[in-house]
């Protein structure tokens, strides 16, 4: 009897022991969520289940549920997240909407927003700490929040009118600011050099610095989740963590870490086995286990984005139709014929070819609604922009992946001339779709197989 009371009450000093444990780990009041780097990633493409991950709308979705859950977070954004091909306009506006929708507590005037500025909107809540006097670039020097002060350092050499270098001027700068505004607890947004970073880091002027993805380019690495050199840079804790690349994920900090939804049990499981694969994970360090929430896609139902969601597929869908006559003319003037003039001469090609996903990759659009997104259409077509696919109407032997897609345009071979002039399509013509994140799995010799017709 004696023994089955003794049991349930040592377990239950033991779990308050742990409680009180996490407790001491933790100080109240500074519960963060960062993200940051999304470069455009609006929402993931569905391609392939291996990369699907991230993107705006999930990333309000996850947000609106952590201010439930927490009202008092502070939620950081890191910049960085405007699309890399500026020409894109419907794109970036989109962005820029969300993204201030979000209501972060600070947000980092970053690369792209430099480069974009004049799409950002005068007085936007940006925050830069390094600005050159002389500058007219409308930020905040500084954000404070529940006594928390928040700073932001960006630096680019070839942005150096409006930035100035971290340097001991700098320094006694912030130092000032921090005892103006009598903060304990300082947090740094960081984007620029390594050795800007140590240094910045050896002042211990700040309680945490929280950098942006130094990784140039659009992008996103599928191997992010489980690189172990991300995963060092987030959890380095002596000089800073990072958000993940392309806003796949949020990084969690402070008292935020444990208020993750996953039970305790998952979260040992989660630490014993991360921590049979990188030295930095110590055991008994709980709170980093919860590092990062990955955007999922069980996400995207509840988003709070759906409606501007909607009005920009609307947008693209309408630039889809605008471009239309000029896609007309291309392809009046152009050689693309179709796959099915090829099916006469070339009867096995054609029938390996019609069983193949090649085949059907407009039908998958259409099932996803994403027929009309020029986004997409261009790579579950012939020759999108190129003189070739025009729109299903007009142009139905040219939607999804065809012969001509790798062949090239092949009006005048199908008419008998031009034989023997022309040259097989290259492998490399793959790179064109299959890369990352669309195709996370790709390797010629594999997928070849499933496709080779000759
Ligand atoms: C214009 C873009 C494009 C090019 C170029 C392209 N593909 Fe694809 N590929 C796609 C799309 C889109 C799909 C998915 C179609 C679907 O499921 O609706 C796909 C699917 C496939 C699949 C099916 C995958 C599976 O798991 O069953 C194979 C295999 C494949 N491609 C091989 C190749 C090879 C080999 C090349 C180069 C010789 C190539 N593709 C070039 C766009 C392309
Ligand atoms: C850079 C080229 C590229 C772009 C852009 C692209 N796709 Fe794809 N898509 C592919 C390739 C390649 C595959 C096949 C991947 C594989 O099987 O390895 C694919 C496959 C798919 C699939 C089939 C997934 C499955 O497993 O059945 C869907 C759905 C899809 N794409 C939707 C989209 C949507 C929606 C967009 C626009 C937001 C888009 N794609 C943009 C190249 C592209
Ligand atoms: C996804 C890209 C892709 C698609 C789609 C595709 N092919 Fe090919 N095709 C290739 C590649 C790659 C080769 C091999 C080239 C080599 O080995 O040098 C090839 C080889 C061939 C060859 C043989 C050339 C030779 O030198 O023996 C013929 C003929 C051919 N394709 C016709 C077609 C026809 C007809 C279609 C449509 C029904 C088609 N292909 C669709 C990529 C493609
Ligand atoms: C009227 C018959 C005919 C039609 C239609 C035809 N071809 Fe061919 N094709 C040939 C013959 C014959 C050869 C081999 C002689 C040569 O190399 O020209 C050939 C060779 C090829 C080759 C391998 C050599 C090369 O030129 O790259 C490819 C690839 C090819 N055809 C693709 C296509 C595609 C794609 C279509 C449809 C757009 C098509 N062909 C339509 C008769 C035809």
């Amino acid at each position: 009897m004696v023994n089955l009371f003794m049991k349930p009450c040592k377990l239950v000093i033991l779990a308050a022991v742990f409680v009180l444990h996490i407790k001491s780990l933790l100080a109240d009041n500074d519960a963060w969520l960062a993200f940051g780097d999304l470069r455009g990633n609006i929402e993931s493409c569905g391609c392939d289940p291996s990369t699907d991950l991230g993107g705006v709308s999930r990333l309000a979705a996850q947000l609106a549920m952590e201010r439930r859950l927490r009202p008092d977070v502070l939620i950081f954004d890191l910049g960085n997240n405007l699309d890399p091909d500026s020409t894109n306009l419907t794109k970036q506006k989109f962005l820029i909407k969300a993204l201030s929708g979000l209501k972060s507590s600070a947000r980092l005037f970053n690369h792209r927003e430099m480069a974009l500025k004049h799409l950002l909107k005068e007085g936007e809540d940006f925050l830069l700490s390094n600005k050159n006097p002389t500058s007219s670039l409308k930020t905040k020097s500084f954000i404070l929040e529940k006594n928390v002060l928040i700073l932001g350092y960006f630096f680019n050499a070839h942005y150096q009118t409006d930035l100035v270098p971290y340097d001991q001027k700098l320094l006694a700068t912030w130092q000032k600011i921090q005892k103006e505004q009598q903060a304990k607890t300082m947090i740094l947004l960081f984007s620029g050099q390594e050795t800007d970073l140590k240094q910045i880091s050896k002042s211990q002027l700040f309680t945490t610095i929280i950098r942006s993805n130094p990784k140039p380019g659009p992008a996103f690495d599928p191997t992010e989740k489980e690189n172990p050199n991300s995963l060092a840079l987030r959890l380095n804790d002596s000089l800073s963590m990072q958000v993940p690349l392309a806003g796949v994920g949020i990084l969690r900090g402070g008292s935020a870490q444990e208020s993750a939804a996953q039970s305790l049990s998952a979260i040992f499981k989660e630490l014993e086995n991360t921590n049979s694969k990188t030295q930095e994970i110590k055991p008994g360090l709980l709170n980093e286990a919860k590092l990062v929430s990955w955007l999922t896609s069980d996400l995207q139902k509840e988003s709070p984005l759906t409606d501007l969601m909607l009005s920009y597929e609307e947008e693209m869908a309408k630039e889809f139709t605008s471009n239309l006559k000029a896609r007309h003319e291309a392809n009046q003037k152009s050689n693309y014929i179709g796959s099915s003039s090829c099916k006469s001469c070339h009867n096995s090609a054609s029938e390996i070819f019609a069983h193949s996903r090649h085949a059907k990759a407009f039908e998958t659009l259409k099932k996803v609604g994403k027929q009309n997104n020029p986004e997409c259409v261009r790579c579950h077509v012939v020759g999108f922009s190129q003189g070739g696919f025009v729109s299903e109407s007009q142009t139905p032997e040219l939607a999804g992946v065809g012969c001509e897609t790798c062949h090239g345009p092949r009006k005048n071979h199908g008419l008998g001339q031009e034989r023997g002039q022309e040259k097989a399509a290259a492998s490399s013509v793959c790179q064109n779709c299959h890369i990352n994140p669309h195709s996370s799995a790709f390797d010629f010799t594999k997928y070849w197989e499933k496709i080779k017709h000759r």
